[in-house]
């Protein structure tokens, strides 16, 4: 199949070995090279195929990305944002999870990015096919993400369009790739909100971007809103209380999550930019935090008030002689852990170890 690029061509379908359209006559292959196969996205200011390199013997997959301009007054601002859609992602697709940018050119007065091919399903069709995220894979996305979000952001770059479509989990190695770089779909609020009602994009973005002004912050802000879509399988318009302006995505969770990563994602979607976090790193330090309870045990004794976990004797008797080695300096000591402490020592550690013990057990 030869996928036909005019925009205006009533029949586009050809088969793969004519270099003109059947049906208009335009030329199907671009830098004579790269053919389009079918279209796989329609966004407001573009469109997006499937297409191979014919230069190559093994003919790989590409995509290609169209851009398409709407309306006359803004033609030059779309122009101009594609232009620096090029420009960011031949810096961008340096890194693993970021398309590599193959070719970027004009033809037939219109302009065209050709991308490396990110083989796998995008998070939309993900969530389609296995329903709802659990909090370990929230946590290994966001990890994963983060870090790519990271990367752009050092190089001052808002995503500005961060949504479970344009997130693809690429087959080969499960790794998150972000697609869809540029800001052509947020040039004019007009344009934002006709694009939010073709493709949804408006639940996700922050409401200082919809106002025009994007910040990197508005970019945390997306992320969280895809997590909350990813975990209740609802639209994040719905989990949106508008007449209290609150998030009440936690009365719709598919599986519970803890109050640790509720607390992360509430303040990624902080309405007041100012309330959210501002940095990825700040993100990336909550989502990490070890509770000291997890970190490895003190040598401190435990003295009142007791612990809330019911010990065992033996435990009790375990611990202390740890605690007995810890104090004479790790020295082998001849007695058995499991054995009864002798109350009739004489050493003044195993003295006080008994002391401790036995306000130990009355407390049990
Ligand atoms: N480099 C790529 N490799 C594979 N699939 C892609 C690639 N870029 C985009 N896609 C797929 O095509 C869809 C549309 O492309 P995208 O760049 O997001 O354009 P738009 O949202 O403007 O239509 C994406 O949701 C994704 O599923
Ligand atoms: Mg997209």
């Amino acid at each position: 199949m030869s996928y036909c690029l005019n925009p205006h061509c009533s029949q586009p379908e050809n088969t793969d070995d004519v270099q003109f359209c059947q049906t208009c006559g335009t030329k199907l292959l671009l830098k004579e090279r790269y053919r389009a196969i079918k279209p796989i996205g329609q966004g407001g200011f573009g469109r997006t195929f499937l297409a191979v390199d014919e230069d190559k013997p093994s003919k790989p997959p590409c995509v290609i990305k169209q851009f398409l301009p709407q309306g006359t007054n803004t033609v030059q601002k779309a122009v101009d944002l594609f232009n620096q859609e090029a420009i960011q992602l031949d810096e961008l697709g340096q890194h693993s999870q970021i398309p590599a940018l193959l070719a970027y050119c004009n033809q037939d007065d219109r302009q065209y990015l050709v991308q490396e091919f990110i083989d796998g399903l995008n998070l939309y069709q993900e969530l389609e096919q296995n329903g709802a995220f659990n909090e370990t894979q929230i946590r290994q996305l966001l990890n994963d993400l983060l870090l790519v979000l990271q990367f752009c952001h050092s190089k001052q770059v808002i995503h500005r369009d961060i949504k479970p479509e344009n997130i693809i989990r690429r087959h080969s190695d499960h790794k998150l790739v972000i697609v869809d770089f540029g800001a052509a779909k947020s040039a004019t609020e007009t344009a934002l909100n006709r694009t939010g009602t073709i493709i949804g994009s408006a639940e996700y973005v922050a409401p200082e971007q919809m106002r025009g002004k994007a910040l990197f912050a508005s970019d945390i802000y997306s992320l969280g809103v895809t997590c909350i879509n990813l975990l209740t399988e609802r639209s994040p318009f719905d989990s949106y209380d508008t007449h209290n302006a609150a998030w009440i995505w936690g009365q719709y969770l598919k599986t519970p999550v803890s109050p640790e990563l509720s607390k992360i994602i509430n303040k990624m979607v902080e309405t007041i930019p100012s309330h959210r976090y501002q940095t990825v790193d700040e993100v990336i330090k909550d989502l990490n935090f070890q509770p000291s309870s997890s970190l490895p045990k003190q040598v401190t004794p435990p003295i009142s008030p007791p612990p809330a976990v019911v010990k065992t004797s033996t435990q009790i008797e375990k611990e202390l002689q740890e605690l007995k080695t810890q104090f004479t300096g790790g020295k082998p000591q001849p007695k058995n852990v499991n054995s009864q402490p002798q109350s009739s020592s004489n050493d003044p550690i195993d003295k006080e170890l008994e002391e401790l013990k036995a306000k130990f057990m009355n407390n049990e």
